[in-house]
């Protein structure tokens, strides 16, 4: 996603901590929200110094393929980066400031991987090669997905978060269930259902918005309910 897909994925998350976890995040990350550090993964890209996390946004496989670890990218991939972060959190050998660094990583990379397009394929590197025409200018289908839905339907992070009451006590605890890779192949759905409904070049704009501005919204707020799911797991 963009800053306000992740930040409405923080945002999210935020409202369904646990006080505990609440007290140990605002300890580590020195009272910032997780909805501010979210986009910190996209911050450090072009530092040279942070080139190893660049392959940690996205996996991707064939359609109709399983992930395959022993087949995966060996510079890491999304999979790899949640379980690292995970990992490196529920450890008692690791510094303050290393477990701040992966929470900011891991709020990020539930994010992305709820994004369809990043359980992607590589002939097109995740749709960034597709390019497609958003109303009267040209671009890809990636960033159609990462960024021109959320801007187009014009709603700030804050609002995204705040109208996210879509699902009942007993669809958010159906989606709080399952492990990070269930979560994976959802996405991997998604991603094979817009390949089967959008060409090369399409003209996209208020038809695709009215198809596709609930299922981003939807992966929004089941990001943010999983990544609290998985925080107050660590922490509480
Ligand atoms: N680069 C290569 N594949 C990608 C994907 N699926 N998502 C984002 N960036 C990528
Ligand atoms: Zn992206
Ligand atoms: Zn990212």
């Amino acid at each position: 996603w963009g800053r306000n897909g992740h930040r409405a994925t923080g945002e999210i998350a935020q409202k369904h901590l646990t006080r505990k976890t609440k007290k140990e995040i605002k300890k580590l990350l020195k009272g910032a929200s997780l909805a501010l550090v979210s986009t910190y993964a996209d911050e450090i890209k072009s530092d040279e110094a942070y080139r190893a996390y660049g392959p940690w946004h996205y996996v991707n496989f064939p359609f109709g393929g399983t992930y395959n670890p022993s087949e995966a990218n060996p510079k890491g991939d999304i999979m790899v980066a949640i379980t690292s972060c995970v990992e490196v959190l529920k450890s008692s050998l690791t510094t303050s400031e290393e477990k701040a660094f992966h929470l900011k990583l891991l709020v990020h990379f539930i994010g992305d991987l709820h994004q369809p397009l990043h359980i992607g394929i590589a002939e097109d590197k995740g749709a960034n090669d597709f390019q497609v025409r958003w109303f009267d200018e040209g671009t890809n289908l990636h960033s159609v997905w990462d960024t021109k839905m959320i801007e187009s339907y014009n709603m700030s992070y804050s609002e995204l978060a705040a109208n996210d009451s879509s699902f009942s006590k007993e669809e958010i605890s159906e989606i709080k269930s399952g492990t990070v890779l269930d979560w994976m192949y959802e996405s991997r759905e998604l991603c094979e259902n817009i390949y089967a409904t959008t060409n090369k070049g399409d003209k996209l704009g208020y038809n695709y918005m009215y198809d596709y501005v609930p299922v981003v919204r939807q992966q929004l707020e089941k990001g943010g309910i999983r990544l609290a799911a998985l925080l107050n797991d660590i922490f509480d």
